[in-house]
């Protein structure tokens, strides 16, 4: 989203709070953001509060600011995104009608950027027939209109109208934002470790956080693609819009790998997958006794390398990572010929700057002809861009 640049229009609702925590996130992540307001938003946040997160003036009367003779043309055609959060339900029917009677009804009225519409406002009002009608006529006219949260409201009821949280609305409009080039394809990704029992309270499992598969699964989504996530537990939430198989075993793994896997373009095994667990998980916690004690492991299921014996039934690309204390290029490479890989992404997962539990990672990524690229230390969703970029290039080279 560097770069980009974005209008956040308030209108007068009491998440109009929410408004400011969007605005910084948008600034944080280096988005020209700029702030119109209806003059009821006003009352909810000043717009000094808006001037002071964006850096930017923040223009809420039509009529009596500075500045404001062909803003309200100017703004909408040279931004990238307007963003309505919250959009109340009187914003939302001037919006559906073509009513333009403030800046920021006028503004939309003009533009000529995509919109992405966040309403938030007392349940009952939104299933209202006519908000829902109006609702329909935005979406039909190629607005995104944002689902809203259901939870406990201001107005002390429960129910849909929650404005989304700003880190949801981000992740929608950074989509929006995005070249599309992945649509029409779908990805499985599995991602985290996985959990093999031993008795009812422990378990054998790995360092995986999770963080490099999420990382695929939101810019996969970012890029259009239909995305199937497999995870094993994680403390990430799955973004929205993916399907989520959350799993804890290998053998549940696999299972949900299995099941998904048909009509997939490309399917990326991120997760750590535990090689072995207990041969048996005892009923009841298993009680201290000796000075040692003596766990039978047996091998779990290879899932990646069953996909990749039976690949010639399947024109998918089959991407693997290699996570790898020593030898990282060889052991690497011996993986990715022995599960007939397209491409395999080692990890030095030694290093405190990449593989588990960190922000950012480090790659090689190995291809079967035994090409090797390098890519710089980057953030974790930076490299999952670039590996999607090199599968999309495998996908259209077409594997062999
Ligand atoms: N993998 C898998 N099923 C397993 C083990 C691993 O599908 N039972 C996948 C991982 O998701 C990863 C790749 O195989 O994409 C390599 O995993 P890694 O743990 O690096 O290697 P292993 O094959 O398990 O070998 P080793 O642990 O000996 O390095």
């Amino acid at each position: 989203m560097k770069g980009k640049k974005v209008i956040v229009g308030v209108s007068g609702g009491i998440a109009a709070y929410k408004a400011a925590e969007l605005v910084r996130l948008f600034v944080r992540a280096d988005v020209h953001t700029r702030v119109a307001m209806t003059s009821n938003a006003t009352r909810f946040v000043g717009p000094l509060t808006f001037e002071a997160l964006s850096g930017n003036r923040v223009i809420w009367d039509m009529f009596h600011q500075e500045g404001t003779a062909l803003d309200h043309i100017t703004w909408g055609q040279e931004t990238d995104l307007i963003i309505i959060a919250p959009a109340t339900a009187n914003l939302i029917a001037k919006l559906a009608h073509g009513i333009g009677d403030d800046f920021l009804s006028t503004m939309v009225l003009a533009a000529t950027a995509r919109i992405l519409v966040c309403p938030s406002m007392n349940s009952q009002m939104f299933m209202n027939p006519s908000v829902q009608d109006n609702l329909r006529l935005l979406r039909e006219r190629a607005m995104t209109v944002m689902e809203p949260g259901e939870g406990s409201l201001a107005c002390h009821t429960e129910g849909p109208g929650r404005l989304p949280e700003p880190e949801e609305i981000i992740e929608v409009a950074r989509a929006l934002m995005t070249h599309q080039d992945l649509s029409g394809l779908k990805i499985l990704v599995t991602a985290g470790p996985t959990v093999e029992p031993m008795d009812p309270v422990r378990y054998i499992t790995n360092r995986s956080t999770g963080k490099m598969g999420y990382a695929l699964v939101r810019a996969g989504c970012q890029r259009g693609a239909s995305v199937v996530l497999v995870s094993g537990p994680t403390s990430l939430k799955p973004p929205s819009g993916v399907a989520f198989c959350g799993v804890k075993t290998a053998a549940e793994m696999r299972k949900a790998v299995l099941e998904n896997c048909s009509e997939c373009d490309m399917i990326i095994m991120a997760a750590a997958v535990s090689d072995y667990r207990p041969r048996q998980s005892a009923q009841q916690k298993i009680k201290k006794g000796g000075d040692s004690l003596s766990l039978e492991m047996v091998k779990t299921p290879d899932i990646l390398a069953e996909l990749g014996s039976a690949r010639k039934e399947s024109p998918c690309i089959l991407i693997g990572f290699a996570a790898e204390t020593e030898d990282l290029l060889s052991n690497a490479k011996e993986k990715l010929s022995a599960k007939g890989l397209d491409m395999i992404v080692a990890n030095d997962v030694s290093r405190n700057d990449a593989g588990f539990e960190t922000d950012t990672n480090k790659v090689k990524m190995i291809y079967k002809d035994g090409q090797v690229e390098d890519s710089p230390l980057m953030s974790k969703d930076e490299v999952a861009h670039l590996i999607l970029d090199r599968v999309k290039a495998l996908l259209e080279g077409g594997a062999s």
